[in-house]
């Protein structure tokens, strides 16, 4: 579970991030949408405890990140927006690194890793040099590094981006799996459909500040009658009137 209490962060005068008040219970896939630049990084980077907030708390299982960085951190996967993998080594190799971090035990480690490439599909692969994947297996071995410590936390930065589909519908479900195991699932993303199809609530942020929250159920009814679609909303809210008469000029 993830919760923050007026979180905010400011570069000097700018206030990327304001007063965010977060409740992501378990068991939840919760979707963080808006436009580039609302502050999804930015705030992902306090939850993970990366950044720290100007003010503001975090806290992650009901453990304060200020106060026990190490065990709050030790909870969460983070798949970050620009992953960072070890292209020297071999998918095997480098998820084995990262088990020793979080100090798995080997034998244990070795069943994991190999349970993992599986699921990920990745198994044929697994002996080859990280810098030989396509882009996609790239992001499904950071996904992999990130699950393997069983984190009840899972936090993803734009997860989808740069993703073939098959590789997207992956993700999409091993998420329901995993947030169906009682665990928390915080996904950032700046495309509605996404939002729509993954997430059971979802947050809209826009200028660092919280805009709308609810399931696409309830935001869709927020919409009311006849008044447009979901798209329609997020745009409003999030001030894309351009964006609106460019999409209408693309459908037409
Ligand atoms: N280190 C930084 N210094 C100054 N401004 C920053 C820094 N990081 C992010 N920002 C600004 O904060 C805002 C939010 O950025 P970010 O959290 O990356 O947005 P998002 O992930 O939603 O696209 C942007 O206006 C960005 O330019
Ligand atoms: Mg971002």
């Amino acid at each position: 579970m993830i919760e923050t209490v007026d979180l905010t962060k400011k570069y000097g005068e700018f206030v990327a991030v304001n007063h965010l008040n977060l409740h992501v219970k378990s068991g939840e896939i919760y979707g963080f949408l808006g436009p580039n630049g609302a502050g999804k990084t930015t705030t992902i980077r306090m939850l993970t405890g990366l950044l720290q907030p100007t003010s503001g708390k975090v806290f992650i299982d009901g453990i304060n990140m200020e106060e026990e960085p190490i065990k709050a951190k030790a909870r969460i996967g983070l798949i970050p927006d620009t992953p960072s993998v070890y292209p020297k080594l071999t998918g095997n190799e480098f998820l084995n690194f990262i088990a020793a971090i979080y100090e798995i035990p080997p034998e244990e480690s070795v069943h994991k890793v190999k349970e993992i490439l599986e699921m990920l599909e990745l198994s044929h692969k697994a002996d080859e040099l990280i810098e030989t994947y396509s882009h996609g297996m790239k992001q499904k071995i950071v996904i992999a590094a990130a699950l393997l410590h069983d984190p009840s936390v899972l936090i993803l930065d734009e997860p989808t981006v740069g993703l073939d589909p098959k590789s997207a519908k992956l993700i999409k479900d091993l998420l329901r799996v995993y947030a169906s195991r009682g665990k928390t699932v915080f996904m950032s993303t700046h495309i509605l459909e996404i939002a729509e199809r993954m997430c059971d609530r979802v947050g809209i942020i826009n200028h660092g500040t919280l805009i709308a929250e609810g399931t696409i159920e309830e935001l869709r009814r927020r919409v009311g009658e006849g008044e447009g679609t979901l798209e329609d909303l997020f745009l409003k809210l999030t001030g894309g009137e351009d964006t609106k008469d460019l999409l209408k000029f693309l459908e037409d």
